[in-house]
């Protein structure tokens, strides 16, 4: 693992991550890194670039850090802003297929611990569990699938995309069973994971719930080290 002082969250989609992440980051001036975009990206690049065969997706990811760019909110492939192509759901439906194999993991997991410098936090699935088992604070969020497919209908509505929302609730409840069954790395907390339930609660509030919980770790650490 790297020598960072890494934050890891952790849960299903839709569950609010980014946007907690993100603010985050922003009040701690941590980095912010959003693994699911890296599964994304590699999926639209499997998608542009015809992949077929085993040996072809294996190279593709390991070539992604040279091809793949995060700067300012946005996403980079090939120098294209890839921003909003990597966020429909026939990628995230591809990303989570890719990623149930080994050897798209391993090359995405020593992308993500090359990142591990400075003070980090990383969003994503298998974070606290399999990346960054010593991170510094974990946090697990869930959420109802039906309050995800809630926040996923309007966050596309204000991308301009028209989706109902049978669709987005189905699929969310397929993306569900498909991270947390898969055998490796599946979705679920890590055992030391702060687990906070976002279903009633606005993004506002998780964060400061989380803040409280990073403040009292950095104390306790300032104390007893
Ligand atoms: O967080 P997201 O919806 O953008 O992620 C898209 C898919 O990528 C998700 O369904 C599973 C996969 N993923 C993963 O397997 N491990 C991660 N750390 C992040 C995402």
């Amino acid at each position: 693992m790297g020598k960072g002082l890494i934050i890891t969250i952790d849960g299903p989609s839709g569950v609010g991550k980014t946007t907690v992440a993100k603010e985050l980051a922003k009040i701690l001036d941590f980095k912010y890194i959003d693994t699911g975009a890296m599964y994304r990206a590699l999926a639209l690049a499997v998608k542009r670039d015809l992949v077929t065969s085993d040996k072809a997706l294996t190279k593709l990811a390991y070539s992604l850090p040279s091809r793949v760019d995060f700067k300012d909110d946005l996403v980079y492939l090939d120098n294209e802003d890839v921003t909003g192509a990597i966020r429909t759901e026939e990628i995230g439906m591809m990303a989570s297929l890719i990623s149930q194999r080994l050897e798209v993991r391993e090359a995405l997991w020593q992308w993500q611990r090359a990142l591990a410098q400075g003070k980090a936090i990383f969003e994503g699935r298998d974070m606290g569990t399999v990346v960054f088992p010593d991170a510094f604070i974990k946090f697990y969020l869930t959420a109802t699938a039906k309050v995800r497919a809630e926040r996923r209908l309007r966050q596309l509505k204000e991308m301009g995309r028209n989706i109902d929302f049978d669709e987005i609730y189905q699929k969310i409840l397929r993306r569900d069973e498909q991270d947390k069954m898969r055998p490796l790395a599946p979705l679920k907390p890590a055992p030391d994971a702060i687990i906070i339930d976002t279903t009633c609660i606005e993004a506002d509030k998780v964060v400061d719930k989380m803040l409280d919980y990073i403040l009292s770790r950095m104390q306790e650490v300032n104390l007893y080290e």
